[in-house]
């Protein structure tokens, strides 16, 4: 990594370890938003149906490659949504060949199309235990979805209910604790040895609860995790730009139009592959960490999934503050980009 008195740096390109890119016409729209900055994404199985198998993990890569504009390169990191049903064979053999990075845990109604996901968590021993002979992670949505758990508090009683019992369970299991949003999820990743990490989102170094909720309800900063106190905020940025290896980058940009946004019952997600590095550039300059951008979305990431860094680069410098557009216009319908809420003078060059 490079930076200089002219305010540029630049860094190894960098990787999204967990991103949401849809299919169809959302996925033709979104896909260059992200392949413009970045190398290689952990890409989410949440489709419907979701990409359980990995012949559908196959023809759903081939898909996003189809979409892929000429003269741009990306790499799509496949992974498999796990459910009662998922064959260790199965995903033993997708992982032999190459294709799969990660297998995804949504407990069944965490989140957007969760309801194939677990219920009983002795179904899934058998693929947790070939996981772990195999070292194949295990990327977790950590949430409990237990109705009397209120909203703010089910990161943590799942890491307490869930996470912890599993771990001990399944030893040598490699787990990624996705979008971490709590002092709980910092200190349970950091507790772990290097069988355990944890991505962090953009939007979440930016928001906490009251920028849902304060002044009218703005439903383009619901996401889930839903965002919790100031407090909180404050550990992920500690975290993120703290250098250390455990912590990288997982945008979560999750797109979804404005129609099912702004919704009596509005869809979780934030919608950051655009402006997400220049986003974390103001972040880590704010937190006097710029020379530690590099590790959270460039080194980090590839050291755990056991994948080489990038060879390519990426120039980001600080100017004119910047006017992204509003929304991004998608044959499915606008989706809205996310907006930080303060000027950002980082843009990526080129
Ligand atoms: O906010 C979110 N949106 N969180 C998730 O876990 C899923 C995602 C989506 O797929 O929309
Ligand atoms: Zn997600």
């Amino acid at each position: 990594m490079t930076e200089n008195p002219d305010q540029s740096l630049t860094l190894r390109r960098p990787d999204d370890w967990h991103l949401h890119l849809r299919d169809g016409a959302m996925l033709k729209a979104v896909l260059p938003e992200t392949a413009r900055h970045f190398a290689r994404a952990i890409i989410m199985p949440n489709l419907v149906p979701p990409v359980v198998t990995g012949d559908q993990a196959a023809a759903y890569r081939e898909r996003i490659l189809a979409a892929l504009p000429e003269g741009m390169s990306f790499t799509p990191l496949m992974t498999l949504y796990l459910t009662e049903g998922t064959e260790p064979a199965d995903v033993a053999a997708a992982h032999a060949s190459g294709l799969v990075k990660a297998v995804k845990l949504y407990p069944a109604g965490a989140t957007t199309n969760s309801n194939s996901g677990v219920r009983d968590f002795d179904k899934v021993r058998p693929v947790l235990e070939t996981m772990a002979e195999i070292g194949l992670p295990l990327c977790t949505h950590g949430e409990v979805t237990t109705a009397e758990v209120d909203i703010f508090d089910r990161e943590a009683v799942f890491i307490d209910t869930v996470l912890d019992p599993l771990r001990r369970s399944v030893p040598g299991l490699r787990v990624v604790m996705e979008h971490i949003t709590t002092e709980q999820g910092v200190a349970y990743a950091r507790s772990g040895g290097d069988d355990l990490a944890a991505t962090i989102t953009t939007h979440h170094l930016i928001i906490n609860r009251n920028h849902i909720l304060v002044g009218g309800i703005k439903p383009h900063y619901y996401c889930l995790p839903v965002a919790k106190r100031e407090h909180h905020r404050l550990a992920l940025r500690a975290a993120a730009t703290s250098g250390e290896a455990r912590f990288f980058l997982g945008t979560d940009s999750a797109p979804h139009v404005d129609a099912l946004k702004e919704h009596a019952c509005g869809c979780a997600g934030c919608f950051t592959a655009t402006n997400t590095m220049p986003i974390l550039a103001h972040v880590f300059e704010e937190e006097g960490a710029l020379d530690r951008l590099e590790a959270f979305t460039s080194l980090n990431g590839p050291a755990f999934y056991g994948l080489p860094v990038n060879e390519t680069s990426l120039t980001l410098r600080k100017g004119e503050a910047q006017n992204w557009p509003d929304k991004l216009l998608t044959e499915a319908g606008p989706v809205t980009l996310f907006n930080p809420g303060f000027p950002v003078h980082w843009h990526v060059e080129g």
